[in-house]
């Protein structure tokens, strides 16, 4: 029997964490806490299986508009998550890194990122990305804004951007892109997350509440995944 393909980068829209408080006629927060908890099991599953790198959808750049409360009591619940898991997360050989518009944090989040970062820049054996004030579009405005001025300083030559160009501009460019893509909590659609990078990346939905996710829930996802015929375009062998 040949080894199930494990995926290099995983990538997860961690989706009703809201429904899965309503369901317990609790306020919205309370699922938030549950998924919190949640992350905690998918960071666990990826260092079990040996996948390299794992990207989170926390807090997309539409969430601001969320009640004032919910925004709020999100941002201490990342506070409070970071400072309770970093040093075992440091300890474990976990790198963390956060990719968004992190200006629009409060200087404590932003100096939590940093340090958090800064701690575990020298760890390899799980990449952790936490997008945050994160969107795909704006990911490629970036980009677009990068390449600009590389030709305005006589950097680069119009002609010479490519993909390969766009691709080193965008978040987690010294990465492999994610080959798998799981959302939970039903919807099945992309919601702006890493546009470029899931160009080629598996989709896989299951209407599994984030707060309930389970290794099992992982698991089968994974099998789902090394069933599946990578192609990238290409006919099949
Ligand atoms: C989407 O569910 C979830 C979020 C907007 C927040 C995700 C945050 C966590 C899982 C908390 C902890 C995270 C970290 C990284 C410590 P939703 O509120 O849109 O759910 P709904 O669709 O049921 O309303």
């Amino acid at each position: 029997m040949s080894t199930p393909a494990i995926p290099k980068h995983l990538a997860v829209i961690m989706d009703g964490n809201g429904r899965w408080a309503q369901r317990r006629r609790r306020p919205r927060i309370i699922g938030h806490r549950a998924g919190a908890r949640a992350v905690a099991t998918c960071i666990d599953f990826c260092l079990e299986r040996g996948i390299g790198a794992l990207t989170l959808f926390a807090f997309s750049s539409e969430n601001w508009g969320r009640p004032d409360d919910e925004v709020g009591g999100l941002m201490k619940l990342f506070v409070h998550v970071l400072d309770r898991e970093i040093a075992e997360l440091h300890r474990r050989g976990v790198r963390m890194r956060f990719i968004g518009d992190r200006e629009r944090f409060s200087a404590a989040i932003r100096e939590r990122m940093q340090s958090a970062e800064a701690l575990t820049a020298g760890n390899a054996r799980l990449a952790l990305n936490i997008a945050a004030s994160y969107g795909g579009r704006q990911d490629i405005a970036h980009a677009a804004r990068a390449l600009a001025e590389d030709v305005a300083a006589g950097r680069l030559a119009p002609a010479d951007i490519d993909e390969a160009a766009v691709a080193a501009r965008v978040a987690l460019a010294d990465l492999p892109p994610p080959d798998l893509l799981v959302r939970t909590g039903g919807d099945q659609r992309i919601s702006n997350f890493l546009l470029w990078q899931l160009a080629y990346a598996e989709l896989w939905f299951t209407d599994t509440l984030w707060p309930d996710l389970d290794a099992a829930t992982l698991q089968r996802a994974l099998d789902d995944f090394s069933g599946r015929e990578r192609r990238f375009g290409l006919t099949g062998g």
